[in-house]
């Protein structure tokens, strides 16, 4: 069988940041060699729940990374089920990898408040959107997959991007290590009728090596209708591969 681990955590921290931040050399070693080994089943003791709910936090990510390979998490910011966003989200992705959708996430857009982000907390944050972001400084990359309507970002894009005001405000330092490891992938139809598109990305971020971070990929370039999927395309394809980093299967 796969092996099995005691894990005990004494100090009395009550978030995974924390728990991470103050977490004794012991527990540290024991997450290295976890990662190494493609841990199997742990069992926290001698802990209070909280402690056993941070543990296996870190346990599931650690888990999830299978000893050292990367975690990515995905996002398909399309409106509609099925299509070229979420069948390249699907495409990029490893079996253990996460994969979003944003349409199934929240609609909360930011409307109907009284601007509570500015200085306490947001009234929507329990609606899922806190918690997305939240995981994005556990996995080692982020891939927004995002389409273009009416010659901008689809409005999902932009409802995560003004939800993400609460987020940041309270967690100002995580803003930097999430933009190092976002990539973007932008879905439209050619960047001569829309040559701001892919821009736009780069100056929202202000991405260093905006190549490194943004692949546009084009229905005209490969004389595409609305019903073709770009993923039928042997060039589109190996440009996601090259771009991803993923390997040939
Ligand atoms: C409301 C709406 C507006 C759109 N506007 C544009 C547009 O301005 N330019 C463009 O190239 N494609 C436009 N499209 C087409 C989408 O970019 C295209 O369908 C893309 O493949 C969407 O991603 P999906 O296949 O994951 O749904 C629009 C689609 C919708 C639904």
């Amino acid at each position: 069988g796969r092996p099995c681990f005691w894990l005990s955590i004494h100090k009395r921290e009550s978030t995974k940041a924390r728990c991470f931040e103050y977490a004794d050399s012991e527990v540290h070693q024991l997450l290295e060699h976890l990662k190494a080994i493609g841990m199997g089943v742990v069992i926290a003791s001698r802990c209070s729940s909280e402690e056993v709910e941070v543990a296996l936090c870190i346990i599931d990510i650690c888990y999830r990374k299978k000893g050292g390979t990367d975690m990515n998490l995905t996002v398909s910011f399309s409106g509609r089920k099925g299509g070229n966003c979420d069948r390249i989200a699907k495409y990029i992705s490893a079996e253990d990898d996460l994969v979003f959708f944003m349409r199934e996430i929240s609609t909360q857009p930011c409307a109907g408040c009284d601007y509570e982000c500015m200085s306490g907390r947001c009234r929507y944050r329990g609606d899922g959107i806190y918690s997305f972001f939240d995981k994005l400084s556990t996995v080692d990359r982020i891939f927004y997959i995002v389409p273009m309507y009416c010659g901008n970002p689809s409005a999902l894009y932009f409802i995560l991007n003004e939800r993400c005001q609460d987020y940041f405000l309270h967690n100002e330092s995580r803003y930097k290590e999430i933009v190092e490891k976002l990539y973007i992938i932008g879905v439209y139809g050619s960047s001569e009728d829309s040559p701001d598109f892919l821009d736009f990305f780069a100056r929202q971020y202000d991405f260093p090596n905006p190549g490194k971070h943004i692949l546009g990929l084009e229905r005209h370039r490969y004389h595409q209708k609305m019903g073709d999927f770009l993923l039928e395309v042997e060039d589109v394809r190996a440009r996601l591969d090259a771009f991803t980093g993923r390997q040939q299967t």
